[in-house]
């Protein structure tokens, strides 16, 4: 009993001296992040009373250290620029990316697809092996796809980049985007973004007559070519997708490049087809009861 009782006093102890450092020791930036947090008077003081000092000090950090990781700047999801002196092997590079101008320091080391994710928030574009393998990491560079991983953003200096946040123009999906969804070009869409980029990309190609590996009589092709099923397979050979969503990827591609439009073969499910097959089943299981 006099242990249990010691171990007692000893807890009150800790918990006044938390509650102390509650009254005392907060700063001005973990009382505002308590206040967004909505732990406020009585809770405070038992959060705080129960996390003690050096807990919510790393946990502060933390969340003060992400809030500033994915400040705004200018409304989007900018990530914050560290200081020119900050970085090693500076230089700075500037570049249209998606019609914006952009003028970032960066280390003469980043890759285009880095300063893309991590400099300028521009996530879409996707890091899948980071080795030039898979094409998640598509982007298009001065009209030609490239694999952004493998590219230097030093290299970049008054180029124009087009990153998949850039295709659609505005709300209006670019017809590539409408295709994919009217196909069911995907399934997890990891490799998505990349398949969309090269493939707008490819019907320029298209459009220059621009040969493939595939490509019959080289000699006779002339200015703008109309691409068969193995054209495409080939052309897109470098996106992978682990989904397989392969066929219905050409399908999409060779909708928009040939311009004729199929019917899609499957409807969303709206709340008349869910109807539909509500109605099913209750016809089924009547049936099993007479
Ligand atoms: S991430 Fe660039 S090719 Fe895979
Ligand atoms: S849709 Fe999942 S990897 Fe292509």
């Amino acid at each position: 009993m006099k242990e249990l009782n010691e171990g007692l006093e000893s807890y009150d102890v800790i918990t006044h001296a938390n509650e102390m450092f509650v009254a005392e020791e907060l700063t001005e930036d973990e009382e505002k992040l308590l206040d967004e947090l909505g732990i406020v008077g009585e809770s405070r003081r038992k959060f705080l009373g129960q996390v003690g000092a050096a807990g919510f000090g790393m946990l502060a950090l933390q969340v003060l250290t992400s809030q500033e990781m994915f400040a705004a700047e200018g409304g989007g999801f900018e990530v914050a620029s560290p200081k020119a002196d900050a970085i090693e092997n500076a230089v700075k590079v500037v570049m249209k990316i998606n019609g914006d101008k952009k003028s970032l320091n960066v280390d003469s080391r980043m890759t285009l697809l880095d300063a893309l994710r991590e400099r300028l928030g521009l996530t879409g574009s996707k890091k899948g092996c980071d080795h030039g393998q898979c094409g998640a990491c598509t982007v298009i560079v001065d009209g030609e796809r490239i694999l952004s991983c493998l590219t230097l953003m030093a290299t970049c200096e008054g180029k124009d980049v087009t990153t998949i946040e850039g295709i659609a123009s505005g709300e209006k999906l670019h017809p590539m985007q409408e295709a994919f969804i009217k196909y069911d070009g995907f399934q997890c869409g990891y490799c998505t973004p990349g398949q969309i980029c090269s493939s707008v990309a490819l019907l320029d190609e298209a459009e220059k007559g621009e040969v493939s590996f595939v490509t019959e009589n080289i000699s006779a092709k002339s200015r703008s070519m109309t691409l068969s099923d193995d054209e495409i397979r080939e052309r897109m050979a470098g996106n992978l997708c682990r989904c397989g969503a392969y066929p219905n990827i050409v399908k999409a591609i060779k909708e928009v490049h040939r311009g004729e439009e199929t019917a899609a073969t499957w409807n969303f499910a709206t709340p008349n087809n869910d109807n539909v097959a509500e109605n099913k089943i209750k016809e089924d299981a009547q049936n099993e009861t007479v």
